[in-house]
């Protein structure tokens, strides 16, 4: 990161008098010799000069589109005849666009396609897990009996309901379950912001602030950011937090998102401001973080976005095989965890202790 730092702004000493390329933004993302920076070396350029007129005008990839207002027709034509005259110095070709080369679209979704292999299989990995705790095997032929479709049925209602719209928060504690969708949502509109921007704008070019396409990774972005400070807040204030057991993870987590959104929102705020040294710099930081959220998302909270649903799906399941008659076949925790049979050790401990009162009781999945 320090190096990138170094090479962006490195290119920014020495104005000689007389030429354009020099005093234009140009300099900041090409280079001071033109030899590349953000952008590609321009020195020597076999681009022509009516495509290097549009690509300035229209702006390209992480390039922005520089108006007549910030370079005239004359001093863009200037700039053409200046670059192409500059000599072929490689050495001079940063260090910032020979790691920034590597980030064309296709190789950053390369990339990630990995990640995302990589944490899917720990993922299905952790849920099989689970699944296997929660009894899916012994309940298979109880299933059969009950019947596939209307399980089916039963398990996508409790996902809908349980997991997407996470039902149970909702009737115990309705603030916590706003800030849970700020997260949660948020998430999801990050998300499907990302796969409707690789749809509809794959260049990723520049759209203005007031477009769907901006507004909703915008807002979303501004909802998890909300959402975290929440978090972060009840880290600190709530004493029963530390579980003894995810703490560190559930840190690394809700830190790594933290890096996600405040970097997604620099690059976006530093290039609307014209700052553009450290804009790729910054690009940088944001995809490290995504792909480390995701590939250390199997092994940190994170999996609770799809354990939880899924362990209470397979509960709701259960018990509606349990009320249509069908005998289970097996003895059944009660369910989820085994929350009233522990509510009921407790409760036998706190008497013996002489102690009578409320009892709460807290799970971490
Ligand atoms: C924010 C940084 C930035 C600024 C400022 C910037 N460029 Fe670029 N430029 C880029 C990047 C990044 C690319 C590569 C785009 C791609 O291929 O996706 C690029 C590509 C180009 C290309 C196409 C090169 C090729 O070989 O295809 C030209 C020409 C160009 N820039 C000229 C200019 C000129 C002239 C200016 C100043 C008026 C300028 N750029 C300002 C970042 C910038």
């Amino acid at each position: 990161m320090l190096l990138l730092a170094v090479a962006c702004s490195y290119a920014q000493t020495d104005l000689k008098k007389k030429e354009v390329y020099p005093v234009t933004s140009c300099m900041g993302c090409h280079g001071q010799n033109a030899m590349g920076g953000l952008g590609p070396p321009l020195a020597q350029t076999k681009v022509g000069l009516s495509t290097f007129r549009q690509v300035v005008r229209n702006g390209k990839g992480m390039m922005p589109a520089i108006s007549e207002a910030d370079l005239s027709d004359t001093d863009l034509d200037q700039v053409y005849e200046e670059v192409k005259a500059k000599p072929w110095i490689p050495d001079e070709i940063p260090i910032a666009f020979k790691v920034g080369q590597f980030l064309t679209p296709r190789s950053v979704s390369h990339f990630f396609i990995v990640v995302f292999l990589f944490a899917t299989v720990f993922a299905i990995r952790g849920l099989s897990y689970w699944l296997k705790c929660a009894g899916l095997k012994e309940l298979k032929p109880a299933i059969a009996k009950f019947g596939w479709a209307r399980s089916f049925g039963v398990v996508l209602k409790s996902l809908i309901v349980d997991g997407f719209f996470v039902g149970s928060l909702w009737q115990n504690n309705k603030k916590r379950w706003f800030m849970h969708g700020l997260l949660l949502y948020g998430f999801c509109g990050l998300l499907l912001a990302d796969i409707l921007i690789a749809i509809l704008n794959p260049q990723r070019g520049q759209v203005p602030l007031t477009h769907p396409l901006k507004l909703l990774p915008v807002v979303s972005g501004i909802a998890v950011l909300i959402g975290i400070f929440y978090v972060m807040y009840r880290y600190k204030k709530d004493e029963f937090i530390d579980n003894g057991l995810t703490l560190g993870k559930d840190f690394l987590f809700v830190n790594l998102l933290v890096h996600v959104i405040i970097s997604g929102f620099l690059v976006v705020a530093l290039k609307r401001m014209g700052i553009h040294d450290f804009v790729m710099t910054i690009y940088i930081w944001h995809l490290a973080a995504v792909a480390l959220l995701i590939a250390t998302g199997p092994f940190t909270r994170f999996q609770h976005m799809y354990v939880v649903p899924a362990l209470a799906a397979m509960t709701r399941l259960t018990e509606a095989i349990v009320a249509s008659g069908v005998e289970l076949g097996f003895e059944r925790e009660p369910s989820p965890g085994r929350h009233h049979k522990s509510m009921k050790i407790a409760s036998d401990v706190m008497k013996q202790l002489g102690e009578d009162g409320p009892i709460t009781m807290r799970y971490y999945p």
